[in-house]
């Protein structure tokens, strides 16, 4: 799909921005570049669009020279999330997501449709959009840049640290809303991030790079289990090695199956008898098939006992889950950043399936940071928030 033989950008006749990179990507890969400012991420990819020349090499998409493609023709083509996302302050969200098909011309009525198509691929809704950016939270504006890069259906998208300024929450979500949709679309993705959780995260493979060069091309699982050298191992980090070498990997390796649940037909006074038997004061709430609904807790039953006696009709607080085939390495900074004593664990179609302790996780870093001589589990807990939060 793309190719990059020996290509160099050199500015000034002598400095080397990208010196000398050859790789090749298939269709449908999800490509992250990772590496240290001014490393050359930026140009690379500005080079995939045109936007920046090379000084020498070759780059091909599907075959074809880009060199000597019409530019814009090739940008059209190319979706682009640029590095501070960009949006036109003076343009509704609407005409931001649009901007690519209008200048392809089409009717107005398409274009109506597709933005509302797009923004329900982010479970955004509709009356977004007739808003404009600064109308928007900094994670709602990086969602609509990103369906900007996808609005004409390109087939290659490139984006340049596209979750860059969100909070680690915001930022896990949208990681997450965006690797599925990416698998679903079945897009080319190149992604420039100098984030090491969020490459191990989304990439199918990770391109390091250094001062312009190509350092370690290969999956996550290839490049945490052989670094290619030291700048590799350090940019990795010691934490990450050890939890990628520690024998538990998947979070259904690590949860318990047993939380303490109820059914959303229930009545109120099944769930107090329910938790006065499990010892708790909050069970996990899920419909007839399983599904998660969301958890209530013994304050709320005692708010509402008076109005009404069925599970269902109380509002329930919803929760952050984490997915049973997820990588416990993916999750553990998340979980531990919410600071909740457990998140409950789905499959694919949001059934519960268990729950995943802060206390297993704990365990499990510590045991694999650490070994297991040492500190009393307090002093364990704070060393660790410490180190790798
Ligand atoms: N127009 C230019 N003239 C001269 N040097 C440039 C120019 N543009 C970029 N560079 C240099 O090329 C190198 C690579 O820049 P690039 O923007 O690709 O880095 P990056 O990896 O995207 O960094 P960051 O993570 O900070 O975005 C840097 O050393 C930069 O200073
Ligand atoms: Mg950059």
């Amino acid at each position: 799909m793309l190719t990059f033989e020996h290509v160099s950008k050199i500015y000034n006749g002598e400095n080397y921005a990208v010196k000398n990179l050859s790789f090749e990507i298939d269709r449908g890969e999800f490509i992250v570049f990772i590496g240290p400012s001014g490393c050359g991420k930026t140009t690379t990819m500005k080079m995939i669009n045109r936007l920046i020349d090379p000084t020498e090499g070759v780059i091909t998409i599907d075959g074809h020279d880009a060199q000597v493609q019409d530019a814009v023709q090739l940008r059209r083509d190319i979706g682009y999330v640029i590095q501070q996302i960009g949006l036109f302050p003076h343009m509704s969200i609407q005409e931001n997501v649009t901007l690519v098909p209008k200048l392809m011309n089409w009717s107005k009525e398409k274009r109506k449709e597709r933005a509302k198509e797009l923004l329900a691929l982010v479970d955004m809704e509709e009356e977004f959009l007739a808003r404009y950016p600064n109308e928007l939270s900094g994670g709602q504006q990086q969602r609509v840049g990103v369906l900007r890069a996808l609005a004409a259906d390109p087939p290659l998208i490139l984006m340049d640290e596209p979750f860059g300024a969100l909070d680690p929450i915001t930022r896990d979500t949208l990681q997450d809303e965006f690797k599925k949709l990416q698998q679903r679309i079945g897009k080319t993705i190149i992604f420039v991030t100098h984030d090491m959780d969020e490459a191990l995260k989304l990439a199918d493979r990770i391109v390091m790079l250094r001062e312009g060069e190509i350092v370690q091309m290969g999956t996550p699982d290839e490049i945490l289990s052989a670094p290619a050298n030291a700048f590799v191992e350090d940019f990795i980090g010691k934490d990450r090695l050890l939890q990628s070498r520690a024998t538990v990997q998947t979070v259904e390796q690590l949860m318990n199956i047993t939380p303490a649940t109820i059914t959303e037909t229930a009545t109120t006074s099944k769930a107090v008898q329910v938790m006065r038997e499990k010892r708790v004061d909050a069970l996990l709430v899920t419909n007839e098939y399983g599904t998660l609904k969301g958890y209530v807790d013994i304050e709320m039953i005692e708010s509402h006992r008076k109005q009404s006696e069925n599970i269902s009709d109380i509002h329930l607080t919803t929760l952050h889950t984490v997915k049973k085939d997820a990588y416990v390495r993916d999750s553990v900074s998340r979980i531990l950043k919410l600071g909740v004593s457990y998140v409950p664990v789905v499959d694919d179609d949001m059934r519960l399936v268990g729950i995943l302790t802060r206390a297993s996780l704990v365990d499990l870093v510590y045991d694999s940071i650490w070994g297991d001589e040492g500190a009393a589990a307090d002093e364990q807990e704070a060393v660790l928030e410490e180190t790798i939060l």
